[in-house]
């Protein structure tokens, strides 16, 4: 392999987000969502006991750590849920949305979860095919209940058995 081919290919390793790195997961989610999580919000849900994530680092970059995406999730008596998910435009469909939703899962089981919860947008069709390729399947849906530029759109709620 060239150095060439090393640059142009980024590497990610996953690691649990912590408190610290809630700048950049503010980056990455108002980046992609119309109603951004500010890093103050998600400092107050990192702050909770049931609320876990992980980011992906690039490890191959040659100046700073660029971060790929990242997810929040949360577990609590028997039930898990994921809270967001955001994976960097640039890097988008390389396995990091993949990637990092393994790791929530099996940071769910390890906490003791039976089931996981999401919800998405209807017309989200990225992360619904990610989410069927994980095994969630549909379990409900809220009318209007996302605001866009288009109007109203539904969630549906999906569900993943954890055992
Ligand atoms: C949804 C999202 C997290 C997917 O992340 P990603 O890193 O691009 O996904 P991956 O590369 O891990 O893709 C895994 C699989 O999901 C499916 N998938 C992902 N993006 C897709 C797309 N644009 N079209 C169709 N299928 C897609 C594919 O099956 C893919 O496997 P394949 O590439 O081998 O075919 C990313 O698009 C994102 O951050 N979107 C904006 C924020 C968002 O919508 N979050 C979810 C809110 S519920």
């Amino acid at each position: 392999m060239s150095l060439t081919d090393f640059i142009r290919k980024p590497v990610f390793e996953i690691f649990p987000l912590e408190a610290g790195d809630r700048m950049v997961a503010a980056a990455l989610h108002k980046a992609r969502f119309t109603r951004p999580w500010s890093d103050g919000e998600l400092h107050a849900l990192l702050a909770q006991d049931t609320v876990f994530g992980f980011v992906a680092w690039q490890v191959n970059a040659l100046a700073g750590r660029p971060a790929g995406g990242f997810v929040l999730a949360r577990a609590a008596a028997g039930e898990a849920e994921i809270l967001t998910i955001s994976v960097d435009a640039r890097f988008e469909r390389s396995g990091l949305g993949w990637r990092l939703m393994q790791a929530a899962l099996r940071e769910a089981r390890m906490r003791g979860a039976e089931e996981m919860f999401l919800e998405v947008d209807e017309g989200n069709i990225a992360a619904l095919r990610l989410y069927d390729r994980l095994g969630f399947a549909k379990v409900g849906e809220r009318k209007a209940y996302y605001e866009s530029a288009g109007g109203r759109s539904t969630a549906l709620v999906m569900r993943r058995d954890l055992r």
